[in-house]
């Protein structure tokens, strides 16, 4: 007896780890019903085994009710209220507030709160179900809707533009104006942010991670953002959970205006990043390859000038040092000789290393101070 005592509490504290939040389902779906219409409310949630049992309670207080139907037949301004649920392993639903109207036409609205991309339906509704033709909605007191036929109309996607306060009004016997109904709508995460791990502008070669960065606002089990990137009318990557994307070595063509999104799984809520300027440098400026075969062709050139040059003046030289040396040792004095070979030798040493054109303006004064002499 003690060890199944110990064993259901065991059982009961696992189940109670990932206890679940039941739900309250109305049907018809409007939050606000006019006098004597019916209205049913579910409670959806797990129970225990063999046991269905479902508290029920308006504006804090539980009441009679056991079953997971709860029906409100002919509805009175007392049934007006916030109603929450609990079944055997829930824990309390969140509240619904249920109005209960006396009026010629009520706008109604499945919930008063939404988080953005969800649809929200908007019903001009009258009293006693009477038709109520050429319907105008309201936001804030501003007509936003004619609808001459469907007193019914619907925001598929709802985004922060629709808070505000609604109204309608229509025709039946008369123009009548509905009472206004306020409508929330929260944002489920913020505008993403495009950012570059490196400061621009960045240097060719280097590796980028580009990031785009966002913020939950609110708190959804098993919500996934799906991220993409974008450059020019390129997509760089499509719908992926990471939200980073490398450019492995950046190259000058890979300079522009980058861009990214984050979407829900149903793709119900798209958010853009405003755009990121990426500018990549290069390292040097590159020279036009006829520069370069130009350049090549110009010094080859110079050195085979050079080299003939060379050759044909050295050759003279060798002719001039032996006239130069017969004609002394014919009839001038010893000591001219010396310093003759001398300033050849000192001419040919420097000969390895002039530009052509100097040399060739030296040793033509040379050879005409040699003949003078
Ligand atoms: C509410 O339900 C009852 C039957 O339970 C029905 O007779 C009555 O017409 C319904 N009222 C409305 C407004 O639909
Ligand atoms: C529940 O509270 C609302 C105000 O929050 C009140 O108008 C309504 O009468 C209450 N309902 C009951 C049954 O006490
Ligand atoms: C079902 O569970 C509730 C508590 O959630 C309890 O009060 C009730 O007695 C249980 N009924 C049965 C038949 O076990
Ligand atoms: C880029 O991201 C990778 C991992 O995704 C990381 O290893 C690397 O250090 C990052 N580089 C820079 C420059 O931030
Ligand atoms: C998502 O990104 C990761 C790394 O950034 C990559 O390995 C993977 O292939 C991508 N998946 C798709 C479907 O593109």
């Amino acid at each position: 007896m003690w060890l199944l005592t110990a064993l259901l509490l065991w059982v009961l504290a696992g189940a109670q780890a990932d206890l679940t939040k039941a739900v309250i389902t109305l049907q018809p779906p409007w939050v606000s019903v006019f006098q004597e219409e019916n209205i049913t409310l579910w409670c959806e949630g797990p129970h225990l085994p063999g046991n269905s049992s479902t508290r029920w309670f308006l504006n804090g207080t539980a009441f009679q009710t056991l079953t997971p139907r709860y029906r409100i037949a002919a509805a009175s301004v007392s049934d007006t209220g916030e109603y929450r649920c609990q079944t055997g392993l829930s824990v309390p639903s969140d509240p619904v507030r249920l109005e209960i109207h006396r009026d010629w036409l009520l706008l109604q609205v499945q919930s008063r709160v939404f988080t953005e991309g969800e649809p929200l339906t908007l019903r001009c509704h009258g009293w006693k179900n009477k038709p109520v033709y050429n319907v105008v909605f309201y936001q804030n007191d501003k007509a936003f809707k004619f609808s001459p036929q469907n007193s019914e109309f619907t925001i598929l996607k709802t985004s922060l533009s629709h808070n505000g306060i609604y109204h309608c009004s229509g025709m039946g016997r008369h123009r009548y104006t509905s009472p206004g109904v306020s409508i929330t709508v929260k944002e489920l995460f913020l505008a993403p942010v495009l950012k570059a791990s490196l400061s621009l502008p960045l240097l060719e070669g280097h590796l980028v991670n580009l990031s785009c960065e966002t913020k939950l606002l609110l708190q959804r089990p098993g919500l996934q953002l799906y991220f993409s990137f974008y450059t020019g009318s390129k997509t760089l990557m499509s719908r992926n959970t990471s939200s980073g994307y490398q450019i492995l070595t950046a190259k000058r063509e890979d300079s522009g205006l980058y861009w990214c999104e984050a979407t829900t799984e149903d793709g119900s809520i798209v958010k853009r990043s405003p755009e990121l300027e990426l500018q990549v440098l290069g390292l040097q400026t590159p020279t036009p390859v006829w520069f370069h075969i130009l350049f090549y062709l110009a010094v080859g050139m110079v050195f085979l000038v050079d080299t003939i040059l060379c050759m044909i003046i050295h050759k003279e030289l060798q002719k001039q040092k032996q006239w130069n040396l017969e004609i002394s040792l014919g009839s001038g004095p010893k000591k001219n000789v010396t310093s003759y070979l001398q300033e050849d030798r000192y001419l040919e040493e420097e000969l390895k290393c002039q530009e052509p054109e100097q040399l060739q303006e030296r040793i033509h004064q040379k050879s005409l101070e040699g003949g003078q002499q």
